[in-house]
């Protein structure tokens, strides 16, 4: 980005458009911009996805993966999935994945990514929600699929098997590979209005189910535009960014952003390791990395000898997201990578970059940074009045940015909830604007909680425990972590009859690691005889959290005797 303040007056996205087909045609498709559009050019024969894991290690170029995701959206279109059918992807990060995801929209159908951690309720609600018709798993993770429960899911094809489950009534499997051997390379791409919907991100809540946020194809403006000055994307790059396509992240900027922008894209199957990333950057060479707060404190955690231990010249830029980065590990990232580390804020909801901190620009470090060319971010109260420099107050963004949210699916209510002040975005999130227009961080305005870069709704791990013919009531806090920002405390009362013992509250952990995902499993259970409550009955979770911390509880008039 050239310099910010100049940037930010003279920056249209009227000028971004320009880049895009639709500009010729009014038609457009995300996976055509972002692979298709680069295959037809010298960059054809550019790598642009170098994936690896504990077992495999392969580069695609952007004409590999036009051929191979026209490929896919033939299967899809044989079996006769159409434009706007939602069809999800629930499994570990590999090639397929990453091409089966371009064939989706290809097709013009909704694609949404699960995490494969999920348990089987996370995996039903979402299908159920979504009224998904098409899933793409393997055999492994099929079992915490209840297929047979969900009406609208009628196919599912399997990656790398070879014996697939028998057809029923209800539901018919295919196989991938068999199918893709089958599919010609020649599509005729759905061309798509940019208000089309493309990618449907569930997140939770501190009340109710995930909400499904739905993105449509004119998201890509902003990618295109976000992944250019905040990634810094440049020709040459090996650009690595850490996040599952599950989460927002690991598609806005693991797969939109970059190629967008034309860049070789590396993706790292597997767990996190110190000595397995290190080598990663070493390995690819590395120059643009991106990841998140709790994987730069574990970093910080294993002592700056593991980092002497590999090459790491190669990287050129750092970003961090999705939680608070403490100053700290900024100074940390100073001296180990020679590197500021640039933080930035977004949300599922904002679909792209919002706030961030420039290459070009002067950074403090704890602070998030500036808006984004083209965006207006403030601070209102509860009025939506702007609150004077240095308050801490709402963090909303002036609606109308191209990848903002088009739905909360199947829920205009809740999406409306967002927009509770006319013309303004509320994040949810508690900040405050400095005398120099930076921005930072002040926590979540409801009772989501970040743990290890995860967002967990209590009020989903709460329902998982209270299933458990133990457990009365549940409520269950964010309790800060150094290292994990949070981690999950769950505060339960037991049914007449049970007794709190060491074994329940092991089985309890099981039960949510087993039933949701393990990133959802209370690492601390606290069984108390009560817990409290409004008058209406809604569980105070404010309350346990400031005598969990020891603070002041604030405002009891609503609690019950
Ligand atoms: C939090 C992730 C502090 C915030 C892209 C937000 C952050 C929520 C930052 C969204 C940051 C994200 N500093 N907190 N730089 N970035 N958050 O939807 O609370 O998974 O509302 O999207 O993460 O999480 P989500």
């Amino acid at each position: 980005m050239p310099d910010y303040d100049q940037a930010y007056q003279e920056f249209n996205w009227k000028d971004v458009e320009k880049n895009f087909s639709w500009y010729e045609t009014g038609k457009v498709n995300m996976a055509y911009e972002a692979i298709d559009r680069h295959a037809e050019s010298w960059r054809k024969n550019k790598v642009a996805l170098y994936y690896s894991d504990q077992n495999r290690d392969e580069k695609y170029t952007f004409r590999d993966l036009k051929l191979r995701s026209n490929q896919f959206g033939n299967v899809l279109r044989t079996i006769g999935v159409e434009k706007g059918d939602r069809v999800f992807l629930f499994m570990p990060r590999s090639p397929e994945l990453y091409i089966s995801l371009l064939g989706i929209l290809k097709n013009g159908s909704i694609v949404g990514p699960l995490f494969e951690a999920f348990m089987e309720q996370a995996v039903r609600d979402r299908l159920e929600n979504s009224d998904a018709t098409t899933l793409i798993t393997t055999k492994d993770l099929l079992p915490r699929v209840p297929y047979k429960e969900l009406a609208h899911l009628n196919q599912i094809i399997l990656v790398g098997e070879d014996e697939l489950p028998d057809n029923t009534e209800d539901i018919k499997f295919y196989n991938y590979e068999t199918e893709m051997k089958k599919a010609s390379r020649d599509l005729e791409i759905e061309w798509v209005d940019r208000e089309d919907g493309m990618i449907l991100h569930y997140t939770s809540g501190s009340t109710g189910k995930p909400k499904g946020i739905l993105h449509a194809h004119n998201a890509m403006i902003q990618h295109y535009q976000t992944a250019k000055w905040v990634l810094d994307l440049q020709e040459e790059d090996i650009y690595w960014c850490t996040a599952d396509p599950g989460w927002v992240t690991g598609t806005s900027y693991g797969i939109f952003g970059p190629w967008l922008n034309g860049a070789s894209n590396l993706i790292r199957g597997g767990r996190f390791s110190p000595e397995d990333w290190y080598l990663t950057i070493e390995k690819y060479g590395v120059t643009v990395w991106l990841s998140a707060p709790t994987a730069f404190r574990r970093l910080m955690s294993v002592g700056d000898n593991v980092s002497e231990e590999y090459d790491l010249s190669s990287l050129r830029h750092i970003l961090s997201v999705g939680e608070p980065l403490n100053a700290e590990v900024v100074h940390w990232g100073m001296k180990v990578y020679k590197l500021r580390i640039h933080d930035h804020w977004w949300m599922t909801e904002t679909g792209g970059i919002i706030i961030a901190n420039y290459r070009s620009m002067e950074m403090k470090p704890g602070s998030m940074g500036k808006p984004f060319p083209g965006i207006e971010a403030a601070i209102l109260d509860d009025a939506g009045n702007e609150l004077p420099q240095g308050q801490m107050g709402k963090l909303c963004v002036k609606a109308g940015w191209p990848s903002m949210l088009r739905a909360v699916w199947k829920n205009e209510e809740r999406f409306n909830q967002y927009f509770p002040v006319d013309g303004w975005f509320e994040s949810g999130d508690l900040a405050s604007m400095d005398e120099d227009g930076y921005f930072w961080f002040g926590g979540r305005d409801d009772d989501v909680i970040q743990t290890s870069g995860e967002r967990v709704g209590p009020f989903e791990v709460e329902s998982k425990l209270v299933e458990h013919p133990a457990v009365a009531e549940a409520a269950v806090i964010g309790k800060p972590d150094p290292v994990r920002g949070e981690i999950i405390k769950a505060f339960v009362a037991l049914r007449d009859g049970y007794t709190k013992t060491d074994e329940l509250q092991e089985e309890l952990r099981l039960y949510v690691k087993q039933g949701l995902a393990a990133h959802a499993a209370p690492r601390e259970i606290e069984i108390r005889d009560f817990l409290p409550k409004t008058r209406s009955g809604k569980i105070m979770r404010r309350v346990l959290k400031a005598w969990d911390l020891g603070l002041p509880t604030g405002d009891l008039s609503t609690m019950e005797e």
